[in-house]
């Protein structure tokens, strides 16, 4: 006999696909399209601009910490000097976002393009292919969103005072902003001031696994020969929180009334739950939580750090003066999400006096990723109700901010097999996960697919991918099955009964 649950997988393997129902989530098995949600939400995809424009060294653009770092050798002997090649080919890739329906593009500013030397003067180049680009998208009926600060620091102010190790940073940051601003304002609506802040200054600075590469012994990779693992996180990490909290007052106060915009920061983040149901899981489930989002989410929505941070880090971690507190508090329109999978926390208390990783719990070990475990290690393991989980704690825990999904993807091997169904399940779980959030409350604004294309990805270099569409060798672009999938969704058809899962299904039968 079969239980409701089961009889439901089993018709909706008939309809649906092999694999998703041991997930053992119930909006698999129902339907949504994109007249489910509302008509101001916006469904689109991104890039960013080292990932994807190539023409490293061209134009006038000076290098940014990635093109050192990965011509250093640091990812694998890959780099983006071309990757797709995006800087020349904009109009092409606009008119594939056109014929897919994206509602929205996000992508970022080279700030080393635009500004070589970090301040000072803007390089007119730069300035006229953000323009090109921006009004290609514009033109089309695409709202640009655009985001400042991809990870992509000028290495010019790295090696002049030390990045964002350094308060200089601040103002260098609000003057770039500025520019932006003035120049691209009165046709991007939607500013986003930092990327991934929490993980910048996390990989960058505990465990240099990206640059600026700096970690301290025992900490972070092998041979870390510079940095310092237990300090240097929160000091970037603050100086990142300034530059934003600065960056928003110059825009409400000067940009905002005329260009009616709006401005608010990213954040990365699993969904975390607890490895075991002890008070010790849980209570370092909360922890993690708080040291991921609230180290960032807290100062902005409460006016100051965690008080376990504050607890754990004690002064290590950067005191807010009273005027930079009501600076931070409040400075944000929206908050962006970046979210991949989930994971589960142990505790791990015998650790809370090192550096921030190890801090906070047993993080991504062994067995503590959460989902269905793929077969392909590339891909990452699918737990569609994670995003519901955040969503649903951010609605709890902070007031119920206005959300963007800003990243959301499936990775898999970059190869030109177009037949990526697992991408095509991934996409359903999560974007009916997102409607579940909704559903009982979330005020999520918009979805961005990472990525539109196959690009130089910051962790696997060429290695895996994300794209809807995959990038040859001649830097053609060939839409994958995810890509007809989301444009036919795009297109008001329904996320199960189209023809793309029909296709999907075919595909899985025959091959079981
Ligand atoms: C670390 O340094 C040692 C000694 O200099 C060297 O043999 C080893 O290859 C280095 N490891 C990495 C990962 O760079
Ligand atoms: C890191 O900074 C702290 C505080 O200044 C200091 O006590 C510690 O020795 C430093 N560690 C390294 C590896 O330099
Ligand atoms: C829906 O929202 C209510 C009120 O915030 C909350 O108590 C409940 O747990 C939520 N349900 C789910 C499934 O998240």
């Amino acid at each position: 006999m079969l239980t409701q649950n089961q009889l439901k997988c089993h018709l909706h393997l008939l309809l649906l696909v092999v694999g998703v129902c041991t997930n053992n989530w119930d909006l698999t098995l129902a339907d949504y399209s994109r007249l489910d949600f509302p008509s101001d939400f916006v469904f689109g995809a991104g890039t960013s601009a080292y990932q994807v424009e190539g023409a490293a060294f061209e134009d006038g653009r000076t290098p940014s910490i990635w093109d050192t770092y990965a011509h250093a050798g640091n990812s694998g002997g890959a780099n983006a000097d071309i990757t797709c090649d995006g800087y020349h080919k904009y109009k092409e890739d606009v008119q594939l976002m056109v014929e897919m329906g994206l509602e929205a593009f996000r992508f970022s500013i080279s700030w080393s393009r635009l500004i070589p030397n970090g301040r000072g003067q803007v390089n007119p180049m730069g300035l006229q292919y953000y323009n090109n680009f921006i009004n290609e998208l514009v033109s089309h009926g695409i709202q640009p969103h655009a985001v400042l600060f991809h990870s992509d620091h000028p290495q010019i102010l790295e090696d002049e005072y030390g990045g964002w190790l350094s308060r200089k940073s601040v103002d260098d940051f609000v003057a770039y902003a500025d520019v932006c601003f003035r120049e691209f304002g009165n046709r991007v609506l939607h500013w986003t001031t930092f990327n991934e802040a929490n993980i910048f200054s996390l990989g960058g600075y505990d465990q240099g696994l990206s640059p600026p590469k700096r970690c301290s012994f025992p900490f972070g990779i092998k041979n870390c020969t510079r940095g310092n693992s237990s300090i240097e996180p929160y000091i970037a990490g603050h100086n990142i929180l300034l530059a934003h909290a600065s960056t928003a007052r110059l825009y409400n106060k000067i940009y905002k009334p005329k260009q009616n915009g709006l401005i608010g920061i990213n954040l990365y983040t699993f969904w975390f739950v607890p490895y075991t149901n002890s008070i010790e899981d849980r209570l370092a489930t909360q922890r993690t939580i708080d040291f991921y989002i609230g180290w960032f989410l807290n100062p902005l929505v409460f006016g100051d750090y965690p008080e376990v941070m504050k607890k754990n880090a004690r002064t290590r971690l950067p005191a807010f003066t009273k005027p930079e507190l009501v600076l931070v508090k409040g400075s944000f329109d929206f908050i962006g999400f970046n979210h991949y999978y989930s994971l589960k926390i142990k505790d791990k208390s015998s650790s809370l006096e090192t550096n921030i990783r190890d801090l906070i719990a047993d993080i991504g070990s062994d067995g503590t990723t959460i989902g269905e475990e793929n077969t392909d290690p590339n891909q990452y393991p699918v737990f569609p109700w994670g995003l519901q989980g955040l969503l649903e704690y951010i609605k709890q825990a902070y007031g119920n901010p206005p959300i963007y999904i800003h990243e959301n993807g499936q990775r898999m091997k970059r190869d030109n097999d177009l037949n990526d169904t697992p991408r095509v399940e991934y996409l359903h779980g999560f974007i009916g996960s997102m409607l579940d959030a909704m559903r009982n409350g979330s005020n999520t604004r918009g979805y961005f697919y990472w990525s539109f294309m196959d690009v130089y990805e910051l962790l696997y270099g060429y290695d895996s991918a994300f794209g809807l569409y995959y990038v040859d060798e001649d830097l053609i672009r060939y839409p994958k099955l995810s890509a007809h999938w989301y444009s036919g969704f795009l297109k008001g058809r329904n996320a199960v009964d189209n023809e793309i899962f029909h296709q999907v299904d075919e595909k899985s039968s025959a091959s079981s």
